[in-house]
């Protein structure tokens, strides 16, 4: 069942959200060579709890962070570390969630750190661009894989390979609720979007192949042929005639 928020409940989650997109714009600038993830983490850390929010990651199925900073090959779930030092040209993904009233926000970017490749960049803007594409296919009486499918086209237009292990999801009273959204399937497939349904959209690109590994640390997620990854998300209300997204900076 995907459950329909209240108007209400809605703002605690714009509330939640804003704080991840407001902690999320501090950082970029933070994304420098020389940085360990692990000085990233204790500061989004620092900044969530000060804007009155509880880090949402922290402890979920044993996730030690706050954050994931998830570098180059390095697709999602990268745990900081002190011993992990961001490099010139590197692309950082940064993903995080918080808490507040009870109600969830999800965002993520990657931002580049220095100056990286032509081909990084454009994997960047391409990510970035088909989570647009995703928000652009929403509102109420499409169909989720309307969505789906809109940006698995805009990666493969692009030459760019979708992950396929990992998913978007409902978002809410708990991170993830229902429906898992998938980057890609078929358009008029998959449930009826109605307004006051939560979905947090996340498109993990890949400029090689989508096949992904799981380290050791049973956390972070890299290509299997070690080409470079991005992720962007964003978490949404859909509307009538659209979509609200809460996970904008004010
Ligand atoms: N944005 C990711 C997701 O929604 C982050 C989860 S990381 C975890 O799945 F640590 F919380 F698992
Ligand atoms: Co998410």
């Amino acid at each position: 069942m995907i459950e329909i928020k209240t108007p209400a409940e809605i703002e605690s989650m714009r509330k939640a959200s804003r704080v991840v997109a407001e902690v999320l714009q501090e950082l970029k600038p933070l994304v420098k060579p020389g940085v360990t993830t692990a000085e990233l983490d204790k500061f989004a850390e620092r900044r969530v709890r000060e804007l009155g929010a509880v880090p949402a990651f922290l402890g979920y199925r044993g996730y030690p962070a706050t954050l994931c900073v998830s570098i180059n090959e390095e697709i999602v779930h990268g745990i900081p570390s002190p011993k992990r030092t961001v490099r010139a040209g590197d692309i950082v993904s940064l993903d995080m969630g918080a808490v507040i009233e009870g109600f969830y926000g999800d965002a993520a970017v990657t931002v580049a750190a220095g100056a990286v490749s032509p081909q990084a960049r454009r994997l960047m803007e391409v990510t970035s661009r088909s989570l647009d594409e995703a928000l652009a296919a929403v509102r109420a009486g499409a169909r989720l894989g309307d969505v789906c499918h809109a940006v698995e086209k805009y990666a493969a237009a692009n030459g760019m390979s979708v992950v396929r292990e990992f998913t978007g999801h409902g978002i809410g009273r708990h991170l993830h609720e229902e429906p898992s959204i998938p980057n890609f399937g078929r358009p008029g497939s998959g449930p009826v979007l109605k307004a006051g349904m939560t979905l947090a959209i996340e498109p993990m690109l890949c400029l090689g192949g989508a096949d992904v590994v799981v380290k050791n640390d049973g956390w972070t997620a890299v290509s299997a042929d070690g080409s470079l990854a991005a992720h962007y998300e964003h978490t949404i209300a859909v509307t009538e005639d659209g979509c609200d997204v809460l996970s904008r900076a004010s």
